[in-house]
C-alpha cells in the first residue's frame, strides 16, 4: 500500500506545481460535461484514456459496462448526472477484449457474476441473427462486445430520466464508444441520439 500514498503525495504536489489553484477551484465547483459509463477493467481508466483531468468526467462503472432498468445504483448516477450536474453527454464506452463479455459467450461458472452476465447473454440472443453469421471466435468476440454497447446506449435512453430530458428539450446526447486496449483509440460507434 506505500506506493499507494507515495504516488498520492507526488501526483498532487504535481499538479499544484502546474497548477496553484486547481484543487481550490475544483472545491467551489463540480460541473462536468460528460457522463461516462465504462467498465470497471483496470485498463480503460475513464479520464485518463480521454486526458481529461479531475472534473471534467462524471464516472459509473461496473463490470462489462452494462445497465440495468432497476439498478439503483445505475439510475442514481444517470439522474443525478442528468437532473443536477446537467451533463451534455452521456458516453457509453464498452471496450475490445472485455473479460465480462468473454465470460458471457462460454458456459464456464463463476459464481455470483453469472447473474451479472446473464443481461449480456440477453444481447446475445437478441442479436443472434447477426452473430450466426461469424464463424471466427474473435470477430465475434469484437462484435459483441460493439452490440452490448449498442443494447446499453438503448438501456439509458429508455431510463425515465433520460426519456423525460429528451422530452422536456434538454441538451443531452447519448453515445455508444468503444475502446481498443491493443492501441488505446476510442471509436465511435456512431449510434449517438
Ligand atoms: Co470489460
Amino acid at each position: 500500500m506505500k506506493e499507494i500514498f507515495e504516488n498520492n503525495k507526488k501526483w498532487a504536489k504535481a499538479v499544484i506545481d502546474e497548477d496553484p489553484n486547481f484543487f481550490k477551484r475544483l472545491v467551489l465547483q463540480h460541473a462536468p460535461k460528460y457522463l461516462w459509463i465504462g467498465c470497471s477493467d483496470s485498463r480503460v481508466p475513464a479520464n485518463q484514456i480521454v486526458g481529461l483531468p479531475p472534473g471534467d468526467i462524471f464516472v459509473h462503472r461496473n463490470i462489462a459496462n452494462v445497465i440495468v432498468h432497476t439498478d439503483l445504483n445505475a439510475l442514481s448516477v444517470i439522474e443525478y448526472a442528468v437532473e443536477v450536474l446537467e451533463v451534455e453527454h452521456i458516453i457509453v464506452s464498452g471496450h475490445y477484449g472485455c473479460g465480462g463479455v468473454k465470460a458471457a459467450m462460454g458456459t464456464k461458472e463463476y459464481g455470483l457474476i453469472d447473474n451479472w452476465l446473464r443481461h449480456i447473454k440477453d444481447v446475445q440472443r437478441f442479436h443472434k441473427d447477426t452473430l450466426c453469421k461469424i464463424q471466427d471466435e474473435e470477430a465475434y468476440f469484437d462484435r459483441l462486445c460493439e452490440l452490448n454497447v449498442q443494447e446499453q446506449v438503448s438501456n439509458v435512453l429508455n431510463t425515465t430520466t433520460v426519456k423525460n430530458a429528451m422530452k422536456a428539450g434538454k441538451k443531452l446526447a447519448v453515445h455508444g464508444m468503444i475502446y481498443n486496449i491493443n492501441d488505446g483509440i476510442l471509436k465511435d460507434l456512431k449510434i449517438t441520439e
